[in-house]
């Protein structure tokens, strides 16, 4: 789990962009300034300890307050005491899972600065209050899928039964009973069907068999849900060549 998993090269690159020369896109420049600033507010200190293992070592000893992660981030946690071999899981019923934090701001594309969200320019925006200012104002969500998707292809100059066959192993693997087990277990395979979102008490005991605390679990599903059906997320079409449409 606690694995670093950006090269030393980029870890010298975000060092010198840290050091106030970011380069790029505004919303690029936005990002880096954002993620500088959460360093230097950090446990450790910024450069290679702001890395996502380090934050995932610093949230699970309890310093870290946010970290930002896929599943199997939540997933680990939550099946730790297994890993580890611990008598109890000390992370269950403390560790929440909620949607990515938003953004008050938007770019505008024609003059290139991030200007404050309108209606018009965030229809999906939500009213939220700035804890700190006691500001209230429009937030943007960008819904967070996860880093990547799974997609399986026959070649169609192989023969009929082969072709058949691996159509037949993809059905095998997307059914509901078995996909459900890749998505308890510690894999990155996060929910990818509708009824892995459930919350029905079948299905929570079954997260719970793995070892799994149901509260923490029926937050993450929700979250998930949430993100899943954000107006802001575009999900791909589902059909054959469903890419040629984006
Ligand atoms: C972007 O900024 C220009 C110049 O201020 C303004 O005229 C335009 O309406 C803005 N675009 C949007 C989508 O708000
Ligand atoms: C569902 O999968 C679990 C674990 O892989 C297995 O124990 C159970 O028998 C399966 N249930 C059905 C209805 O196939």
């Amino acid at each position: 789990m606690a694995r670093s998993i950006v090269p030393q090269a980029r870890v010298t690159k975000l060092l010198v962009l840290c050091a106030g020369h970011a380069q790029g896109a505004v919303p690029v420049q936005g990002a880096v300034e954002l993620h500088c600033a959460a360093s230097a507010r950090g446990p450790v200190q910024g450069g290679p300890h702001a890395l996502p293992g380090r934050q995932l070592q610093a949230h699970l000893l309890g310093t870290g307050l946010m970290t930002i992660k896929w599943d199997e981030h939540f997933k680990g946690i939550q099946l730790l005491d297994k890993l580890l071999g611990l008598p109890a899981n000390p992370w269950h019923g403390k560790i929440g899972f909620a949607q990515l934090p938003g953004s008050p701001t938007i770019l505008n594309r024609s003059i290139g600065k991030l200007e404050a969200c309108t209606t018009t320019t965030c229809p999906h925006a939500a009213l939220q209050r700035n804890q700190f200012t006691g500001e209230t104002s429009l937030v943007n969500t960008a819904p967070n899928f996860g880093i990547a998707g799974f997609s399986g292809m026959i070649n169609t100059l192989q023969g009929a039964g082969y072709k058949q066959a691996t159509f037949n192993f993809f059905s095998f693997i997307a059914q509901l009973n078995r996909s459900m087990q890749h998505v308890i277990d510690i894999s990155p395979v996060g929910p990818f069907l509708t009824q892995h979102l459930s919350t029905t008490p079948s299905a929570l005991a079954r997260w719970q068999a793995a070892g799994y605390h149901p509260p923490d679990v029926v937050t993450f599903l929700d979250n998930m849900d949430k993100s899943l059906t954000h107006s802001n997320g575009v999900l791909d079409i589902r059909i054959t060549n469903g890419r040629l449409y984006r």
